[in-house]
């Protein structure tokens, strides 16, 4: 018989669901949140609202484009956190409600763990591998031993690698996320133009605070000797504060992959998206001998087809959860 699980994502601001059938996507519909744009930032209650309102039809869509009846679901998934609380209020409360009504087990899920497992939607890296997950809340090297088993070898001691870019794109007065703007904008820019400093941190440790620092008092002396600074370099400003992030990135990885002697190695998360990482990660593996693996640019933002993936395999090893679930902002791998 087969295995349909319907996935339930929103940790963030993206109520997501996906429908898989023995770990083949059947649909993955996605609903962003644009009333944060205006606050420079997520904001937590305006989240957990918008899920509220977006859950029934998003789930919904997620069902017809599937093509399945509610009564072909095996489980229902759920991501139990990292994340906002309130955010994943709803959806952990969604889910229990569905697996009530229609008598399902119900399968937490790890979103870090997820963004991790979202390879095998397309691809197939081979046990053990190293993943670099980059999102807005984390920065993660993680050895992956399993389905199931990870180690966190190296993460960051402050701002995640997403953080970074979204506070630089808020010094230079980019709208959130800013993200995907420092990527655009980066493309029309010389990144040798400004260098910032690289923190040093031992072993496969990541710090960004002093970055972003550093980039906040290098705007503040330039604006005070010219108030349109920002506006004339803003490519190059762009360019050199991506490189930067992308070269603390990179050679971390590195230095893991040459240390454990792993040569499959993968990208995840948020920030994969980043054009930059993605062409210089390629770049590294043809250097290294890497066989690399990026998730398809859908997966690499926040879904709940990562979701749906990471509980086929945990149905598989009997993992289920049960209607005292209850959702955590702070969940480790
Ligand atoms: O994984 P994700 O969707 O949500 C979290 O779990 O945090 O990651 C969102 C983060 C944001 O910080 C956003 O600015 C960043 O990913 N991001 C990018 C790009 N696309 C998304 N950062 C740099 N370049 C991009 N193209
Ligand atoms: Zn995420």
């Amino acid at each position: 018989m087969s295995i349909i699980i319907l996935a339930i994502e929103s940790s963030c601001d993206d109520t997501s669901a996906a429908v898989s059938k023995d770990a083949k996507i059947l649909a993955n519909v996605i609903a962003g949140q644009k009333v944060h744009e205006l606050w420079g930032g997520v904001v937590p209650e305006l989240a957990s609202r918008a899920h509220q309102q977006n859950i029934v039809p998003v789930v919904d869509l997620a069902i017809q484009q599937a093509g399945i009846s509610r009564e072909e679901i095996s489980a229902v998934a759920f991501t139990r956190g990292p994340g906002l609380i309130g955010s994943l209020l709803v959806g952990v409360s969604f889910a229990k409600a569905f697996a009530l009504a229609k008598n399902l087990p119900l399968i937490e899920v790890n979103h870090m763990q997820a963004h991790i497992l979202s390879h095998f939607i397309d691809s197939n890296p081979s046990f053990p591998f190293l993943c670099l997950t980059v999102s807005g809340g984390h920065t993660q090297i993680v050895l992956v031993k399993n389905f199931l088993e990870m180690e966190v070898i190296g993460e960051t001691l402050d701002d995640a690698a997403g953080e970074a870019f979204d506070k630089s794109a808020k010094l230079l007065g980019l709208p959130y996320p800013g993200g995907p703007l420092i990527d655009k904008y980066s493309k029309q820019g010389d990144a040798t133009k400004f260098l910032f400093p690289e923190p040093q941190i031992k072993d496969f440790d990541f710090s960004f605070s002093g970055v972003k620092t550093s980039i906040l008092y290098f705007l503040q002396r330039e604006t005070k000797k010219n108030p349109d600074f920002i506006q004339e370099n803003l490519y190059d400003l762009c360019a050199s504060i991506q490189k930067t992030i992308v070269d603390i990135l990179l050679k971390k990885l590195e230095k893991a992959a040459k240390k454990l002697n792993i040569k499959e190695i993968a990208l995840a998360g948020g920030v994969s998206a980043n054009s930059e990482l993605r062409t210089r990660f390629e770049e590294l593996g043809k250097k290294n001998s890497w066989a690399t693996y990026i998730p398809a640019f859908e997966y690499c933002t926040d879904n709940a087809a990562m979701i749906a993936i990471a509980a086929h395999y945990k149905f598989l090893n009997n993992e289920f959860s049960n209607q005292q679930a209850e959702p955590l902002a702070r969940y480790h791998l």
